[in-house]
């Protein structure tokens, strides 16, 4: 899975990464926010570009966001700590073998990682057994269908 990510893991995909989350903060983030108290999973965070967007909008909640690239979770810890962030725990991990009991989280946020698999049902159905009963998933796919070329 991982070297199938078509974007790949340098420095130039990183700034990308972080000039596409800071230009659709409104867009993407006004209208989610968790309760305190309440355990959410990022999955896919990638370099943490939207984790602090979700940290600062629910402070109160307890962020895992996790990554199948080590790099981008080094990278995901460095931009928490220069935000000042300490609500969220960063962990190298896969969404197809989430190391987490069954239904441990209130809330799961994705944000374009379905589009990079090869299998989006299935990780759906996999981050659906992470979900506490009545739990929410948010999941935000860009339209690629939309513009021609
Ligand atoms: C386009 S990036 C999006 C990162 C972040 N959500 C954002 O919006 O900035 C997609 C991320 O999904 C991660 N990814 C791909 N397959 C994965 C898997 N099976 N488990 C966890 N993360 C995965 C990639 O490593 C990459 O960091």
């Amino acid at each position: 899975m991982k070297s199938a990510y078509v974007h790949g893991y340098d420095p130039r995909e990183t700034r990308r990464l972080q000039d596409q989350a800071s230009t659709l903060v409104e867009l993407l983030h006004s209208d989610t926010s968790y309760p305190e108290g309440s355990s959410v999973l990022e999955a896919g965070c990638g370099v943490g570009a939207q984790t602090v967007t979700l940290a600062s909008n629910s402070p109160k909640a307890l962020i895992t966001s996790i990554d199948v690239s080590e790099a981008s979770i080094a990278e995901a810890r460095r931009t928490v700590q220069a935000a000042g962030i300490g609500s969220v725990t960063l962990r190298q991990a896969d969404i197809f073998h989430l190391p987490f009991p069954p239904a441990s989280f209130d809330h799961v946020f994705l944000c374009f990682v379905l589009e990079h698999l090869a299998q989006p049902v299935e990780a759906l159905r996999a981050l659906k057994s992470g979900l506490r009963p009545g739990g929410t998933i948010t999941v935000i796919e860009g339209d690629h269908g939309s513009t021609y070329f």
